[in-house]
């Protein structure tokens, strides 16, 4: 019996079968209801107690290998059988290529960039892992200043001076670090705050920075130039307005409003019936963050300018949940592949 069941697991691996029937047979021949394995089941009946353990497990093995071994070759038989009708028949529907399209966020940014570009300003970019110096102590945070709370800021635990960038002002003062004026600059990126997940704010979000610092720059630079961002961004028609406001960093500062485009200033449910919407922080750079850049703040006066990319791409394409920028849904994203 022992010789039998070797000389069938010997027949399995020697076996090549060339179509899909001849597996078939082979299948019925050893493992069919007549076939060679029940046929071996039916004479371990019958053998002596002290054998039966070393033949059981050897019967065991056969039926693994035999089952194992068809269907193997079956599969293989299988996929090459729907590779040829793939490549046969010519009268099957073809697989369409689905182009993929631009993030909203990424058309934004860009649209973005390319209106400063017009106004002469290079894109500048760092790290999104920053020190303290970076993104608060250069740009004349006092040390209680609430932006430096943890309820902000992700901090690293094992080192307080390492820090996920809050804002990409970081990136103004390592440009102003390494280039002295005139210096004229944008500086987009990812930012990272520490807030609850909701339908307008995000722990992660991309800010456009600006930076502009050279002899006699002037508040009325600063207005001009949003104003000529603000049309190119929302049309022709849009009028802007500054609202006094406070950041360390700049002073005077101000809000920058946009005439809602949505209702031409006539007041509807998204600028809450203001005819205004909110858009960006600017203010003219405080001379004590150009010191401490070694800018001579005595020869050279700058603006500087921040806003959310989100908030400007949700005015734009009038989307009213920040969420779905994140979450990668086809649905949603599918939108923007015909926009430039
Ligand atoms: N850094 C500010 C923020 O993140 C924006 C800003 C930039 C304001 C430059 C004024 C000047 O909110």
């Amino acid at each position: 019996m022992t010789n039998r069941i070797d000389t069938l697991i010997a027949q399995i691996e020697a076996f090549r079968p060339a179509t899909g029937s001849e597996i078939e047979e082979f299948r019925i021949r050893i493992l069919g209801r007549n076939g060679e394995l029940n046929a071996l089941m039916e004479e371990f009946r019958t053998v002596a107690p002290e054998l039966k353990r070393e033949l059981g497990q050897k019967l065991n093995a056969l039926k693994t290998k035999a089952t194992e071994t068809i269907n193997n070759l079956k599969a293989t038989v299988s996929a090459a059988l729907s590779q040829d009708v793939g490549q046969d028949d010519l009268t099957r529907p073809g697989t369409a290529d689905e182009p993929g399209s631009r993030h909203p966020i990424s058309l934004t940014r860009n649209l973005i960039l390319d209106i400063f570009a017009r106004l002469g300003y290079t894109v500048a970019e760092g790290p999104e892992i920053e020190d303290d110096r970076r993104v608060f102590s250069a740009l004349n945070f006092p040390p209680e200043h609430p932006a430096r709370d943890m309820q902000d800021t992700f901090f690293i635990r094992r080192n307080p001076d390492v820090l996920l960038r809050t804002h990409t002002s970081s990136i103004q003062v390592r440009t102003m670090e390494s280039s002295g004026p005139p210096i004229r600059v944008v500086c987009p990126g990812r930012v990272f705050r520490n807030e609850a997940i909701s339908y307008r704010a995000h722990c992660i979000f991309h800010q456009i920075e600006g930076l502009y610092v050279d002899e006699n720059v002037s508040f009325a630079d600063l207005k001009q130039s949003i104003l000529y961002f603000a049309r190119e961004c929302f049309g022709p028609q849009t009028r802007i307005r500054l609202r006094p406001s406070y950041f360390p960093f700049t002073e005077p500062s101000a809000e920058v409003d946009v005439s809602c485009n949505l209702c031409a200033g006539k007041g509807c449910n998204v600028c809450k019936g203001t005819g205004w919407l909110e858009i960006m922080g600017c203010g003219m750079v405080d001379p004590n963050v150009l010191e401490n850049c070694n800018i001579d703040s005595k020869r050279y006066s700058g603006f500087a300018f921040g806003m959310g990319v989100e908030r400007i791409a949700m005015l734009r394409y009038g989307v009213r949940d920040l969420r779905l920028y994140f979450e990668n849904d086809i649905r949603f994203l599918k939108q923007f592949a015909t926009v430039i």
